[in-house]
């Protein structure tokens, strides 16, 4: 079978583990060339050789932080003229708090990242998309962007926001043959996944252990989602085969929710 992204560059945000690892695996074995962000240059250094020497393929860095406005706008200008085929919105950050007990600064911590974040390298990305009248962009967002959870009110309304960003964007963009879509997982196995099982128990007065085994209790499949199973559905959000699929919210949630 010939690769699916063969020809095509694709940013990728919190590239350095996880989820975002995973996608930037998946796209370089179908044959993507890469653009990967992370904050620490050194980690993502390293990952960027890793995947090149495993994929042959052109793995290039953008190490900044994405709720750094100035410094997303000179690390995607920094990019000349490589053009960016698809962006992929992955870095986000978790913190698990009663709504009552989260500071101002906390809460706003959390939607600087996961919604100013998103809203700045979008914002740089998308000229370039416009002017070549072609691209994909895809969004991590979450189950929590869908639904409520307790004791992550912050996450949620971040979440939320990615949804509707995500919503308006493929509304504005499809005339610029710009698809935008969001993936929406339940718990994914990463470090992400591993703190706020921590910060869940602790608001809970259970162990890491019981909150998880509460959690898997929720979901058809009991299990955690992995990385690659996310990946999956982010090389078919930005290949051709997904080219009339626009403004989605795509869950991978095991059945957690059915409508
Ligand atoms: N894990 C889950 O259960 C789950 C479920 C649904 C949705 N999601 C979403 O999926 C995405 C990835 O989650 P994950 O579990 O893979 O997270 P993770 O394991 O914590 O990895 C996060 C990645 O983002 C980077 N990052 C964090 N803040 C950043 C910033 N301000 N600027 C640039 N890079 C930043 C991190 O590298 P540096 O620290 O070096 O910057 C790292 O590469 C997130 O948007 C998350 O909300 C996760």
């Amino acid at each position: 079978m010939s690769k699916r992204l063969c020809g095509k560059t694709a940013l990728i945000t919190g590239a350095s583990r996880g989820i975002g690892r995973a996608i930037a695996d998946a796209y370089a074995a179908e044959g993507a060339n890469l653009v990967l962000n992370a904050r620490d240059a050194t980690k993502l250094a390293a990952v960027a050789r890793e995947i090149a020497q495993a994929h042959g393929v052109a793995v290039h860095t953008a190490a900044c932080d994405v709720t750094d406005r100035d410094a997303v706008f000179a690390a995607v200008a920094a990019l000349g003229d490589l053009p960016v085929d698809v962006l992929v919105n992955n870095a986000g950050v978790h913190m698990a708090r009663r709504f009552l007990d989260y500071t101002f600064e906390e809460f706003r911590a959390v939607l600087e990242t996961n919604v100013y974040g998103v809203l700045h390298i979008t914002q740089a990305v998308l000229p370039g998309m416009i002017e070549r009248q072609a691209g994909r962009v895809i969004n991590l967002a979450s189950t929590a962007g869908k639904w409520g959870s307790r004791n992550q009110s912050a996450y949620n309304a971040s979440k939320h926001a990615v949804v509707g960003l995500t919503r308006c964007l493929g509304l504005e963009m499809a005339p610029h043959n710009i698809l935008v879509n969001a993936i929406c997982p339940w718990v994914v196995d990463t470090d992400m996944a591993v703190g706020f099982i921590g910060e869940h128990a602790a608001v809970n007065g259970v162990s890491p252990e019981q909150m998880l085994d509460a959690l898997k209790g929720t979901v058809p499949i009991k299990r955690m989602v992995k990385p690659q199973e996310v990946a999956a559905v982010a090389v078919f959000l930005a290949s051709g085969e997904s080219s009339y699929v626009n403004g989605q919210t795509w869950a991978v949630d095991g059945g957690y929710t059915m409508i």
